[in-house]
């Protein structure tokens, strides 16, 4: 996501010290330490934006402790006072990292989430920049591990060819299809479907939104 600098970004981030994570061995050492309250199945979102999904998601499950991770910190200056906007004092459940996916192993332990989502990941339609896509096996590698027994990954794209190319990933990395959909909003799987931004805007403009959900 390309954005303006944003003013103040470094001073407004720090305002929401206490949603932010930037220890990354006390969330290895206890994925718990950062919240409230009783222990919770754990959900990541991978490439979170400006916020909305991570926001709808934590106001929608209080029984699910949510990590949503952004690589480039202005564009998590949104998800964060999106994040206080919508609630006084954030959120007991939802908790942000300013970080690239590719750290994920430095910041958890294996077998630490339920569930990972991958949402309106950038596409990279280059042929030569497929490794950097989030769903290339090297990434479902390390989600492998990250993952509980039973645990499960949840894609949603606009991008048909990124759609394809994570469906032969999935299989290559030896993750089974639980759900798929290349029209998520008049299937089945819609019901309790909380949008991103950018699910909002392709939307909108009567483009599909391709889904799957897969586990190991
Ligand atoms: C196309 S945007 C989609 C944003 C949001 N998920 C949505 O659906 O509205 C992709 C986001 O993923 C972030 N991103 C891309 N690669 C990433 C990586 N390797 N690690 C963490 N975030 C990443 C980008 O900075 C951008 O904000």
């Amino acid at each position: 996501m390309r954005m303006r600098k944003k003013k103040h970004g470094e001073e407004r981030l720090r305002a929401a010290g206490h949603l932010l994570c930037t220890s990354a061995a006390q969330t290895k050492e206890d994925p718990y330490a950062p919240f409230i309250g009783d222990k919770k199945p754990l959900h990541l979102e991978i490439g979170c934006g400006k916020g909305q999904f991570a926001v709808g998601m934590a106001t929608a499950h209080p029984d699910v402790d949510f990590y949503a991770m952004e690589r480039v910190s202005d564009v998590m200056v949104c998800a964060v006072e999106k994040a206080l906007a919508a609630s006084e004092d954030g959120f007991d459940n939802l908790r942000f990292i300013v970080g690239d996916a590719g750290t994920l192993a430095d910041w958890f332990a294996p077998h630490t989430f339920d569930c990972i989502y991958l949402n309106f990941s950038d596409p990279w339609p280059k042929a030569g920049h497929y490794k950097r896509r989030l769903t290339y096996r090297a990434f479902l590698e390390l989600y492998k591990t990250l993952l509980k027994a039973g645990g499960v990954l949840r894609l949603k794209t606009d991008n048909e060819g990124l759609y394809d190319f994570s469906l032969e990933e999935f299989a290559a990395a030896g993750f089974r299809i639980v759900k798929e959909s290349r029209d998520l909003h008049n299937s089945p799987y819609n019901e309790g479907n909380v949008m991103t931004e950018y699910e909002t805007n392709f939307s909108s403009r009567g483009m599909p939104i391709y889904f799957a959900e897969v586990t190991v």
